[in-house]
């Protein structure tokens, strides 16, 4: 399997916080990687890192074999790689498509590709039927789906989800997995934060558990999820996982 993202060795303190310690893990090009942890075990850190909003104290990323260090956020957006927020960032003033329709005059270089690409991902993402609507009246689940769908037009090659199901009913929970397995399904690859494990293992082929800023374990969802450590330092001693 080829590796698209190598983290070795990455660490980084805010003044007197050891965020990521010493952390190496790789991501495969075309999986859904799932990352978990307790909060504050560096989820949130790592995306930053690897998007470039901070910069490492030490160690070396890797994405497609080329270290990321200068490359400033929206430089690494152009080399493909996308992420959404734990809180959505809507562009207040705009309507669904032109949201979209923004980012994608980012990256193409022709009106007609961009309109073309913002068509494409609006079907894609559900939102053709209500392109029109004013930002500011969507939805709490529909404006993380909007972060989703703006971040496709930069063409992601891999997508950072960070808890895109957070405060759903399970109704809008399902369908946004759907969504996720979809944007999967045209060949991005996804690292996918979440803390409902329910979620975790119905995406995941292969989960990263991160703990104080370490890595506790990785493999697939359901055997790392029966490992004592984690149990210990993040589902609880109570944990018993049931297929919903
Ligand atoms: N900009 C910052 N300044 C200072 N401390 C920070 C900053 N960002 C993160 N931290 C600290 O780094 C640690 C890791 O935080 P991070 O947000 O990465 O955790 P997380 O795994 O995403 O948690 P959660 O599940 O709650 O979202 C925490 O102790 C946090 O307080
Ligand atoms: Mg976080």
């Amino acid at each position: 399997m080829k590796a698209i993202m190598q983290l070795r060795e990455v660490d980084k303190s805010f003044g007197g916080v050891h965020a990521i310690d010493h952390l190496s893990f790789d991501i495969y090009e075309g999986e859904i990687l799932g990352l978990i942890g307790p909060n504050g075990a560096g989820k949130s850190t790592c995306v930053n890192l690897i998007a470039g909003v901070y910069a490492l104290d030490s160690g070396v990323i890797l994405f497609n074999g080329e270290r990321l260090s200068r490359q400033s956020i929206p430089d690494r957006a152009f080399m493909g790689i996308g992420r959404t927020f734990q809180s959505p960032k809507p562009f207040e003033g705009l309507s669904v498509r032109d949201s979209v329709f923004t980012a994608a005059l980012l990256y193409n270089k022709r009106r007609r590709d961009a309109e073309k690409a913002t068509d494409d991902i609006l079907e894609l993402t559900d939102f053709a039927a209500i392109r029109d609507l004013p930002c500011a009246k969507l939805p709490i689940e529909k404006r993380k789906w909007l972060d989703m769908a703006r971040v496709l037009a930069i063409r992601p090659k891999l997508l950072m989800l960070d808890e895109c199901l957070a405060g759903l009913t399970p109704t809008e929970m399902d369908e946004s997995l759907a969504l996720v397995k979809r944007i999967s399904g045209t060949g991005v690859t996804i690292l996918f934060i979440e803390h409902v494990m329910s979620a975790v293992t119905k995406l995941c082929t292969r989960v990263v558990v991160l703990n104080e800023g370490t890595l506790l374990s990785q493999g697939a969802p359901l055997t790392v999820m029966r490992e004592k450590a984690v149990i210990k330092a993040y589902l609880g001693e109570d944990y018993e996982y049931v297929e919903d």
